[in-house]
């Protein structure tokens, strides 16, 4: 597989490379790439025939998406490049600008439609393009019915701002009931899901991953090697190493645990039988696995993505695939239970049937 084994995202006609870009760590910050280092990520990116790039307003306060829209009319490539962005966090007040929170205004977050017109214009404008391939809900915020969310981004598919919309962050129940609103009104819906997925964080199986395949719905793994733990440059007996997980983890959670040193010690194992990197092995164990449409890189370093993209040429084998999904499988949850193998013998008189889809 390469960069250039393009398929469609979700049920739409929107054609991506298997690795998509990530570029939270453009711009200033703690663990971020400067403009130059950015340069060179996003240029070897595009050496290699990627044409999915993904950021945020939220990203360095909107430096990113200032550099993904200055790097895409360096190279000309507003064309060829499916750009995402995404709304949802405050732009006035928020721990993520940088902005203590409090006495911000409430109409500069959420997905309310009032909202949602004015990122998106901020948006356009640091991109400095008049439009978007794919709008984002970064974050669900609980509050906007899920109608109007729908309403608003089917607008914006119409009015040619976006050409179409997805959601991240989210429970599985609010991408389906967008999902099935869109579909019986007629009206654009969803084309993807971005969640939290990889080897050490895989409970979107029981939920997100059906609603997506029902749905129509792309999966889109963000931080596949948990923010730098699966590349096997922290040890159980030394954590310090340089990478954002040494730090304060922005994300709240501490990657150092049992279960996940236990699952680093099989990916090891995995990655030398390929003779290659555990961040490889980590990255093509994510592709590989069934509903994943592209999964999103991310790269302080130009090394770093070099390194990452090479994985794209990796290809575990079955024994290797079912090591590595024995060791990180999650606890299984109460709806797991409905769909497996004994129920549905139960249900069909002892016989094995296949689902549509599966
Ligand atoms: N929708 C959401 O809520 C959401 C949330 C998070 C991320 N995202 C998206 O997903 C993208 C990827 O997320 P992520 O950055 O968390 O992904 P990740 O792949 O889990 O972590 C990337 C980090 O790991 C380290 N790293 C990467 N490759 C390495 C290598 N080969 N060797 C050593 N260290 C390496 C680097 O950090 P250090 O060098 O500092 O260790 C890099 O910044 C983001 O850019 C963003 O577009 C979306």
């Amino acid at each position: 597989m390469s960069l250039t084994n393009f398929r469609a995202l979700g049920r739409s006609g929107l054609v991506v490379s298997p690795l998509a870009l990530g570029t939270m760590t453009f711009g200033p910050g703690g663990w971020n790439a400067d403009e130059a280092a950015s340069r060179e990520i996003f240029d070897a990116y595009r050496d290699a025939g990627g044409n999915f790039v993904d950021t945020a307003d939220i990203y360095s306060g909107g430096a990113s998406e200032e550099l993904v829209g200055r790097f895409i009319r360096e190279t000309g490539s507003r064309d060829d490049i499916v750009l995402a962005t995404k709304f949802g966090f405050n732009a006035s007040s928020s721990p993520l600008t940088g902005v203590a929170c409090g006495g911000g205004n409430p109409h500069a977050g959420g997905a309310g439609s009032k909202n949602i017109h004015r990122a998106l214009d901020a948006s356009l404008t640091r991109l400095g393009t008049d439009h978007v391939d794919i709008y984002w809900m970064h974050i669900w915020d609980g509050v906007t019915p899920v109608e109007e969310i729908v309403q608003t981004l089917g607008d914006l598919v119409r009015a040619g701002k976006i050409r179409h919309y997805a959601f991240s962050d989210m429970p599985a129940w609010v991408a389906m009931k967008a999902s099935t609103i869109a579909s019986e009104r007629r009206v654009p819906g969803p084309i993807a899901m971005q969640v939290e997925y990889s080897l050490v964080a895989r409970e979107v199986e029981a939920e997100h991953f059906p609603a997506a395949r029902d749905g129509g719905m792309g999966v889109m793994p963000w931080s596949p090697l948990a923010g730098g733990f699966l590349t096997g440059k922290y040890d159980r007996e030394n954590t310090a190493d340089t990478g954002r997980l040494s730090g304060a983890n922005p994300f709240g959670d501490s990657k150092f645990t049992d279960r996940n040193w236990a699952i680093l010690d099989t990916l090891r194992e995995v990655a030398a039988e390929c003779d290659c990197e555990p961040a490889q092995a980590a990255l093509a164990w994510a592709m590989a696995r069934p509903g994943v449409a592209s999964t999103l890189v991310g790269a302080r370093t130009v090394d770093q993505l070099k390194g990452n993209i090479a994985a794209a040429s990796i290809s575990l084998s079955d024994d290797q695939m079912s090591r590595l999904n024995n060791v990180s499988a999650s606890t299984p949850g109460f709806t797991s239970s409905l769909a497996s193998p004994m129920i549905r013998r139960m249900l069909y008189g002892g016989h094995e049937i296949t689902a549509w889809g599966e």
